[in-house]
């Protein structure tokens, strides 16, 4: 009896394994539903799947490869790295007490409700009475590769953010959170 209660649980999950991709196609198969790249074109230089990408979404294919690393290049980039000539302060205001508040505290006092489960989180901004953050003297590229790339524990936000929108994000941190005192 409990050979064969063995015997079934694991032809189940074997089953439970096994590729169910089929020959036959009867129409499309939600369970494999082909990725569509929005960003290719075919060989008469159309677009190969009829539509755009959603807005607000990331074109990732073709974008150039962010070309510094997280934490070896963060110098570098800091030097590097310019910011845009017009940034939008409301929108990275916005932006940042989705994407970094949780963590960073809707002050950047490393107070989000993440940093009281997540221990390491390090301030952004400093806090009335205490010694002055390390993050206040970064330059806004630093907080951007920061932002774009990670550090440490924290990994890089360019998959679910914009790059305007991380430049944004950084001139918010750098022109109000840390000049409020
Ligand atoms: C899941 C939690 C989390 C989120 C969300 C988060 N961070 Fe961080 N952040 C951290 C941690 C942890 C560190 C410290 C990393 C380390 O040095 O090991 C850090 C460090 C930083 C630093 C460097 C501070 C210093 O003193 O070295 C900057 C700048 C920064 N984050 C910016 C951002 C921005 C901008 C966002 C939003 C796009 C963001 N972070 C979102 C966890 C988070």
């Amino acid at each position: 009896m409990k050979q064969a209660l063995v015997a079934t649980a694991l032809a189940l999950t074997l089953v439970a394994c096994a590729d169910i991709r089929r020959e036959y196609h009867y129409f499309d198969d939600m369970h494999y539903s082909p990725g569509g790249d929005t960003a290719k074109f075919d060989n008469r230089g159309k677009r190969m799947y009829d539509m755009l990408e959603p807005e607000n979404t990331i074109a990732y294919n073709g974008a150039p490869a962010y070309p510094y690393k997280k934490d070896a290049d963060v110098e570098l980039a800091a030097r590097e790295l310019k910011a845009p000539a017009t940034v939008d302060i409301k929108r990275g205001e916005k932006k940042y007490q989705i994407y970094c508040a949780p963590c960073h505290g809707a002050q950047g006092y490393a107070d989000g409700a993440v940093a009281k489960k997540f221990a390491g989180v390090r301030p952004l901004a400093t806090a009335a009475g205490k010694a002055a953050e390390r993050a206040e003297a970064f330059p806004i590229s630093k907080i951007y590769h920061i932002a774009t790339a990670g550090q440490g524990l924290m990994q890089g936000y360019a998959p679910q953010v914009q790059e305007q929108d991380r430049w944004n994000i950084a001139a918010y941190i750098k022109n109000e959170l840390q000049k409020k005192k």
